[in-house]
């Protein structure tokens, strides 16, 4: 069901491990564990922020938690797992330790779903054909931004609910948003691996009918969690100067800089193919905006507004 040309064409390729598509060129893929111990801690944070960043920084070896650090800077995402299951202990600590995030306002806007019917996570997969991780990795989850509770309870306590309106939808989705990156930390400080989800918005109307979603609540993402079978390698950002703002923002050479990612990226993780060559031709240098430029030229969930509105939230 789920229209091809919309999502990551690269996803498809079964052998790759990691969805950003490219190859690392040549070398072999850093060391994905959390404790380094060989090379240090500190200095495996620093190779592994130099190989995201293309900068040196400076990682002292006095710093307290420079294995949590650690794990931070070496995040990648896994889209292959040994076939082990994740026991429902484990995972219920999980949730409540991503449920521990901070909460805008306290007012505690994210649920997450546990998928463990294999039927309705067939029918969500269905969806999305081109993403088989979605049904091999043990455990399956939908972060869900729920602002029904709020309303419900300035009902329930006689008072007016004047603030319905985009806000009440953005604090929903920003505390799933913030729930999710937090299970990703947990799970990964116990060696799980995890991928997010968000082509789980591609057909939002089947996900919220398999997963009975009430009225004013919102699929986030879906969460591939499992034990990885690779390592995984480290994707390369855009460089700190880009995306680290002092102050405020001023005049700068944007293109440039795009241009200068590009080709650090390319040296260190070239794309394996190039996307929608039928209709845009094969680039003579294919990097990260061009990707991303082709990627965007497909019309991509263009009713979830739509359906955001269908689900009661208002967005004016
Ligand atoms: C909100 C969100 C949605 C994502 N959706 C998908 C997805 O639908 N399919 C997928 O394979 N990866 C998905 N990803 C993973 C990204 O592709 C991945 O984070 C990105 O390529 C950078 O790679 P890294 O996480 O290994 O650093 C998503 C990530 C985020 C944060």
């Amino acid at each position: 069901m789920s229209d091809p040309t919309t999502s990551d064409p690269t996803m498809s390729d079964p052998t790759m491990s990691d969805p950003t598509v490219t190859a690392p060129a040549g070398s072999d893929p850093p060391a994905s564990g959390p404790t380094a111990s060989d090379p240090s801690t500190s200095t495996a944070i620093r190779q592994a922020l130099a190989e995201r960043f293309g900068e040196e920084l400076n990682v002292s070896e006095e710093l307290p938690g420079l294995e949590a650090l650690a794990r931070i800077a070496g995040h990648r995402s896994h889209r292959r797992f040994l076939p082990r299951p994740v026991e429902p202990d484990l995972l219920r600590l999980l949730c409540a330790c991503a449920l521990s995030a901070p909460s805008k306002s306290d007012l505690q806007q994210a649920d997450i779903v546990i998928v463990r019917e294999a039927a309705i996570r067939q029918t969500i997969v269905d969806t999305i054909p081109d993403m088989p991780w979605i049904m091999n990795a043990p455990v399956f989850l939908v972060f869900v931004g729920n602002g029904a509770r709020l309303p419900m309870m300035s009902k329930r306590r006689d008072k007016p609910f004047p603030n319905d309106h985009l806000d009440a939808f953005f604090n929903a989705a920003v505390d799933g948003a913030i729930v999710m990156t937090t299970f990703i930390q947990a799970a990964t400080a116990i060696g799980l691996g995890t991928c997010p989800i968000s082509a789980i918005r591609d057909y939002p109307r089947i996900v919220a009918e398999a997963l009975n979603l009430p009225p004013r609540t919102v699929p986030i993402a879906g969460l591939c969690v499992g034990w990885p079978e690779q390592p995984g390698e480290i994707t390369p950002r855009l460089s700190l100067s880009t995306t680290v703002i002092e102050n405020h923002y001023g005049e700068r050479d944007l293109i440039g800089e795009i241009e200068a990612y590009d080709r650090r990226r390319a040296a260190l993780r070239p794309y394996r193919r190039q996307r929608r060559i039928e209709r845009w031709g094969e680039a003579s240098f294919y990097g990260w905006s061009q990707d991303k430029a082709r990627q965007y030229a497909e019309p991509t969930r263009t009713d979830f507004g739509a359906f955001v509105r269908e689900q009661g939230f208002r967005l004016d």
